[in-house]
């Protein structure tokens, strides 16, 4: 990725950066201190919600939800196959059943009207964990979703890893759980702002805050007054699940506050850049761009454009080759999750139900976008990939 001129993500590092992590680095604490705190709380109020807590990943962030979810074997854990897989393997370590709905192809997002059908039958068992993805940034309608709702013991966990900063129609930002139980993001050098790795959840009910922080620390108490057994003294903790250790760390949390203060200046840049590629390729045969709903910001994370290849009588790996040898970075986002092996075991192949996604998949293409990428650059790429895509095609 870092030999290209122009990988399809890459983190912004500045002086300020620098010296945050320096200053934590020389802080008495190198984990567990003011920094992850602080920056839980501007997250939390960015984002209007009660609680956040800080994580090593956005895949621990996830696991954590889910954990406090209590995701068990009895449990259907709904969400799109257009995704990476850490939106659901945390729910199905704990034994929860994968299902996959379709996706809309105008924002990539799943069909919340199909994700309905499945929401009519009450479980017999146990609950569904419905995990919408805000895929490229753009929101999932979480209020025509919350309205399928039947089962008042759904749970809904957000995988905001590429939202952070997007609103939803009714202006409050994805973060807020104002239409679920946690939201979470990820904090990995391609998103919006980076920690190295890392991520957070938000939540507004302080019986699943309480979990998220037990699951982050071994399952561990430190408080007296809920202490089950007996023993007192400055010494004494209890554990009450097993779970493993999973805090993002000072240095970590320093360098998240940095970009984090300057969150919005990356979403206004990168709008501004996925306007002037909407700019460049609109009118494409053959080529067409999300159409997110009237009313949603989106804070975009991914650029991505749907090329009818077969069409065009040209490969998308032979197109994403010809842009490698210019130096500019592709990727597809992403495999839907059901043609993983994983997923395939014991299943006979499924693709015939995700037409829709299958479409998508067929035509999906994500070019460059960062904060350090320029409106000129993104004419280069897009005339280059305009030159690319064309010379395939027939005279
Ligand atoms: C949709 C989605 N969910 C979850 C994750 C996991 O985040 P992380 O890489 O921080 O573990 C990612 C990261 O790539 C993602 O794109």
């Amino acid at each position: 990725m870092s030999q290209l001129k122009y990988p399809y993500a890459k983190q912004s590092i500045n002086d300020l950066d620098e010296k945050a992590v320096l200053e934590a680095l020389k802080s008495p604490a190198l984990t567990r201190g003011d920094f992850a705190s602080s920056f839980e709380r501007e997250v939390a109020d960015f984002c209007g919600a009660r609680f956040a807590v800080s994580f090593n990943s956005g895949s621990t962030a996830l696991s954590a939800a889910f954990f406090a979810a209590e995701a068990s074997p009895y449990d259907r854990v709904l969400t799109t196959p257009n995704t990476f897989v850490a939106t659901l393997s945390g729910a199905c370590q704990k034994g929860a059943a994968p299902v996959f709905i379709d996706i809309d192809r105008k924002s990539g997002n799943i069909d919340v009207e199909k994700l309905s059908y499945n929401l009519q039958t009450l479980s017999t068992r146990g609950k569904n964990i419905i995990v919408p993805v805000h895929f490229a940034g753009i929101p999932v309608d979480m209020q025509l979703l919350e309205s399928h709702i039947k089962d008042l013991n759904t749970v809904v966990i957000e995988d905001a890893a590429h939202a952070i900063g997007s609103k939803y129609k009714d202006g409050t930002r994805v973060g807020s759980c104002d239409y679920s139980h946690i939201t979470c993001f990820s904090f990995h050098p391609a998103k919006t702002i980076t920690t190295a790795e890392g991520g957070m959840c938000t939540t507004n009910d302080e019986s699943l805050y309480q979990k998220l922080l037990y699951y982050r620390n071994n399952g561990i108490e430190r408080e007296p007054a809920l202490f089950k057994e007996e023993e007192r003294g400055p010494w004494v903790y209890e554990v009450n699940y097993l779970t493993g250790n999973y805090f993002m760390n000072e240095l970590q949390a320093a360098l998240g506050r940095s970009q984090f203060s300057r969150i919005e200046g990356f979403i206004s840049k990168r709008k501004e850049l996925v306007k002037r590629y909407r700019e460049n390729l609109s009118g494409v045969e053959h080529l067409t761009f999300f159409e997110p709903e009237e009313g949603v910001d989106v804070a975009w994370h991914l650029f991505v454009c749907q090329i009818d290849f077969a069409a065009l009588q040209k490969e998308r790996a032979q197109v994403m080759e010809e842009l490698r040898e210019l130096g500019i970075g592709t990727q597809v986002h992403y495999i839907p999750l059901y043609r993983h092996p994983f997923f395939r075991k014991g299943a006979r192949d499924i693709r015939e139900y995700f037409p829709e996604t299958e479409m998508y998949y067929r035509q999906a293409l994500t070019l460059p976008l960062y904060y350090d990428l320029t409106v000129g650059e993104v004419d280069e790429i897009s005339s280059a990939l305009l030159n690319v895509i064309r010379s395939g095609k027939p005279t």
